[in-house]
């Protein structure tokens, strides 16, 4: 069965390029773009345990599933939480994502956030072996966004790029093709989600759902204090007290300063980093300023905000949710960068290759 292996996989070998985050996995296959980009979320049947539906499906369900039924994440904060379920979710996307429906083995590119352990790095690449892709190579997420966010890998002088994912927050200094300097906090704009909640819950009395909160945060708050505070839109959910169906009228003024409370945190953790760099790296930025990716620099105004905030320009990059996943694809077209951004201290994850069975 390992005859002509090579021959054979260049023929029918997909390659792809995986961004398994938080909030969405997006997969880009070489020559096609982007294939699938959907939630990372499962259905699970609590008394079976049986996972009953996986991405977009299972987002369906949130909030108004069945009584036996909980969707869930089974990543946290950029990594594995649950291993079992990562896998079987993973394996599922790419089966969808796959040419043709064949079963035929394949080449993969997946980024992990930098500051990943030992551990969470090997449940990621069992989950990704398991879930029946060939060869994986792993990369670092900071310099995936960076070469989707248009930094050139032969490029001397630094770039820093700040992903803004839903569970992390990355910030990456990339000169030469390689991360010269990075942080990563667990914390990114999913937390924004969570503090509308908490404020709509304790201050106004309405406990709301994943949904809303969302809506909430894409269609109305902004992270520069609004002209008009007066602004209104009403939220729906549930009152606190009575459990009756309720809702409540909110003003930009009032969502300003809780959205303002995260945006500030994740532009604290921007300057931090540009502290600690070398003059020249330092001098390299100042000019340069930093390039925004992630779900996150989606949020109104989080560009101007982070620019008054770090006194540097400040740009978003196109298709910034899709910047890892652009990033990686990338890399199909030049082996070399491939085997390079790969190698390094993931040099173990090089041998991982799983026997090709046709
Ligand atoms: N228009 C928008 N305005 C504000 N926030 C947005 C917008 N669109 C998406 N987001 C937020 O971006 C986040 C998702 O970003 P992204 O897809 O980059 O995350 P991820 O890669 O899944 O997470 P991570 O990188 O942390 O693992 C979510 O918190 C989502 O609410
Ligand atoms: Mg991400």
């Amino acid at each position: 069965m390992k005859l002509k292996i090579s021959s054979l996989k260049k023929l029918v070998t997909d390659s792809m390029a995986i961004d398994l985050g938080t909030a969405s996995t997006i997969i880009a296959v070489k020559g096609r773009g982007v294939v699938l980009d959907e939630p990372s979320l499962i259905a699970v049947n609590e008394i079976t345990e049986e996972i009953v539906a996986f991405g977009q499906e299972a987002a369906d369900m949130s909030g108004r599933e069945g009584r036996d039924i909980t969707v869930k994440a089974p990543l946290i904060g950029g990594v594995v939480a649950d291993f079992e379920r990562t896998k079987k979710m993973l394996a599922y996307f790419v089966k969808k994502a796959k040419t043709g429906g064949s079963n035929l083995s394949l080449q993969a590119v997946m980024s992990m956030v930098s500051d990943v352990t030992h551990v969470e790095q090997r449940a990621l690449l069992h989950a990704a072996e398991e879930a029946g892709i060939g060869k994986v190579f792993m990369m670092e997420e900071g310099l995936a966004a960076a070469f989707g966010a248009g930094v050139l890998p032969n490029d001397k002088r630094a770039s820093a790029i700040i992903d803004i994912g839903a569970g992390t927050t990355n910030i990456a200094i990339v000169a030469k093709g390689s991360v010269v300097h990075s942080t990563s906090e667990r914390f990114g704009s999913n937390e924004i989600n969570d503090v509308l909640a908490t404020h709509l819950r304790r201050h106004r009395g309405l406990q709301v759902g994943a949904e809303t909160t969302e809506l909430l945060k894409t269609t109305f708050a902004s992270a520069y204090l609004p002209d008009d505070i007066g602004k209104t839109t009403e939220v729906r959910g549930r009152d606190v007290t009575t459990g009756s169906p309720a809702a409540v009228e909110i003003t930009t003024g009032e969502v300003y300063p809780i959205v303002e409370s995260i945006v500030r945190r994740i532009a604290q953790t921007a300057k931090d980093t540009l502290t600690e760099l070398r003059p020249e790296v330092a001098a390299d930025i100042y000019d340069r300023g930093v390039i925004l990716t992630g779900g996150g620099a989606l949020l109104d105004g989080v560009d101007q905000y982070i620019r008054s905030f770090i006194n540097l320009p400040v740009g978003i990059s196109e298709e910034p949710r899709y910047a890892t996943v652009n990033g990686l694809v990338k890399m199909f077209d030049d082996p070399k960068l491939l085997e390079k951004v790969t190698r390094n201290e993931l040099g173990v994850l090089q041998n991982a290759e799983i026997p090709f069975e046709a």
